[in-house]
């Protein structure tokens, strides 16, 4: 009696026409990010052409937070006054975040969701840098979209994915599991197919496939790690969840597998807090 019996559902099915395409102005976002050579200007028309966007971002740095005296009325301005990184993450995280409506409350609490990601995303920037060998920006743009198959879990099936989490409750065993049990495929496999639909490039969903056993991501074993490490930290620090209820475990050999010390991950894990409170106080103006 293999998996195939229990599968009860094919993925593909799951991802319905609106969640099929990213936002255009994430696509030019992303290409961006990938691009050495993108300016300043680049990245504020980039934004500019998504006018609720622009908006948005606006909003908040006229917001009290920053209590400027004068009024911010244009892209360039904000990204001097927040900073280029943060207007980044922030669109990014808003563009991705306006896909995903009508979570069951009861599954996922959006703003816990999103503050896991973001917290996910910024640790895995710092781990990049920190080593020096990977893009950090796409580090952290996989770490924030790295759970986004449990929205779709939560969004699609909440019935079935109610039941993996009382399971994963009364067991401790870990959700991407009974996902593979029950399911037939797990959170980060649908993550993965929805990234591919997006047309975002392989190392994507090559890499956040295999982020709860990096050993298994073959050539993106590195940076697989960094997000299993990333992912890890935020639950070890309490920064949101995206519905594990129990703590995940690094997989062993995974410092030593990106020649990170035990007393470098600690620094970054401190480091983190420090960019996680200001991003998510600005996010969730
Ligand atoms: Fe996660």
């Amino acid at each position: 009696m293999g998996k195939s019996m229990s599968r009860q559902f094919n993925p593909r099915d799951l991802i319905t026409e609106n969640l099929a395409t990213a936002p255009a102005v994430f696509h030019h976002l992303q290409t961006a990010l990938a691009d050495p050579n993108t300016t300043f200007e680049d990245y504020a028309e980039i934004i500019q052409a998504d006018t609720s966007l622009a908006a948005r971002l606006l909003k908040i740095a006229n917001s009290p937070f920053f209590g400027f005296e004068s009024k911010v009325q244009s892209i360039t301005h904000a990204m001097s006054v927040i900073g280029l990184e943060q207007i980044i993450d922030l669109a990014l995280a808003s563009l991705v975040m306006d896909k995903f409506q009508g979570i069951p409350k009861e599954l996922v609490l959006v703003d816990a969701f999103w503050r896991h990601s973001i917290a996910t995303g910024i640790c895995a920037r710092l781990i990049a840098r920190h080593l020096e060998k990977h893009n950090a920006e796409l580090a952290y743009l996989m770490g924030l979209l790295h759970d986004l198959g449990s929205l779709i879990l939560y969004r699609q099936i909440p019935v079935q994915s109610r039941l993996i989490i009382s399971e994963a409750e009364a067991d401790g065993r870990h959700l991407f599991d009974l996902e593979r049990e029950i399911l037939g495929f797990n959170h980060s496999e649908m993550g993965a197919l929805l990234l591919m639909e997006w047309g975002l490039p392989p190392v994507f969903y090559e890499t956040i496939a295999h982020i709860h056993q990096p050993s298994r991501a073959g050539e993106n074993r590195e940076i697989a790690t960094i997000i299993h490490l990333a992912d890890c930290a935020a639950y070890f620090m309490g920064l949101g969840t995206s519905g594990e209820p129990g703590q995940p475990e690094v997989e062993p050999g995974s410092l030593n597998a990106i020649g990170l010390s035990n007393e470098d991950f600690a620094g970054i894990q401190d480091k983190t807090l420090g960019q996680y409170s200001y991003t998510v106080e600005m996010y969730l103006i």
